[in-house]
This record gives C-alpha cells, structure tokens and sequence, in this order.
C-alpha cells in the first residue's frame, strides 16, 4: 500500500521561529517537519516535504501527489484565505487531506476567516501550535486505515 504523506507548507512558513512568535512559536519549520516525519515512520508512513512561497509550485505538488501520495497535510499559510487554484489542485487529488494551522485563524483579523480549502479537504486542525501537524497525523492514520 501506498504509504508517502505530502506535508505541504506555503508562504512565509520557511520564516518560523523568527516570524510573530508570539502567535506562530518559536520552532522553526524544520523542527516541525522533523517531529512530524519522525511520528509519521512511527505508523509506517514515509513524509515528503515541499516549502514555496510560490502558488504554482504548491498546486505542482498537489498535482503530483496523484500518482505517489496516499495523504496531503497542508499549511498553505496566507494562500488558504486567497487561493482558489490551490483549493482546485485539492479537488482532484483523491486521497485524504488534512488542513492545518499553527494558530487559530476564525480567532484573528476578517481576513483569515475564510479558508479557500476548507471546502475540498476532509477538515481542518488549526490552533493547536505544533501539537496541530501531530493531530493532522492522527486525522491521515485513521482516514488511510480505517480501523
Ligand atoms: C497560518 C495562518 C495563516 O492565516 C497565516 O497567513 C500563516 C500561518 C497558521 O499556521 O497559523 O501564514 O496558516
């Protein structure tokens, strides 16, 4: 069985641990990534991670994930208030997909509370910090091996 997760990670996230700690936290990207694939392996999934502040190279992924992912995780970062093409790219991709948010986005500005995603994933995990990519996880495990 198909086993690879697609953490997807948008916009400004390759700024974490330095971006607003106050509201994001003080690990940076690479450490989440990390906790999340060492948690991943632990039920037998492999991770594999993109970064870009680029809509195109994110909808790309998404795109490609088709033919090799089982699961999308996806913090698009500010692009899940804006991008329609990302919500389409989501649309056809037929495995589980998880939205996710370090910080609670219907707590913020007008801005953030709508999600362009919402509607095309399987739900959404936001508030938690780096505790969400872990209950994302759990979300993947139990869509992709329904017990
Ligand atoms: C974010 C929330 C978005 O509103 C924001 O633009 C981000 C990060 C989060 O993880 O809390 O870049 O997705």
């Amino acid at each position: 069985m198909n086993k690879e997760i697609l953490l997807l990670s948008g916009p400004n996230l390759d700024q974490l641990g330095a971006r607003s700690p106050e509201i994001y936290g003080s690990m940076t990207l690479a450490e989440h990534v990390e906790g999340f694939t060492r948690a991943a392996e632990e039920f037998g999934f492999s991770v594999r991670h993109l970064q870009s502040n680029f809509e195109g190279d994110l909808i790309e992924a998404v795109h490609d994930a088709r033919s090799r992912s089982a699961a999308i995780v996806i913090n698009a970062g500010a692009l899940t208030h804006s991008s329609w093409a990302l919500a389409d790219a989501l649309a056809i991709f037929e495995g589980a997909k998880i939205e996710v948010h370090l910080s609670n986005p219907a707590a913020r500005e007008p801005f953030r509370h709508v999600s362009t995603l919402a509607g095309v994933v399987n739900g959404s995990i936001a508030g938690f910090g780096a505790t969400s990519y872990l209950l994302a996880l759990d979300a993947v495990r139990r869509l992709v091996n329904p017990a």
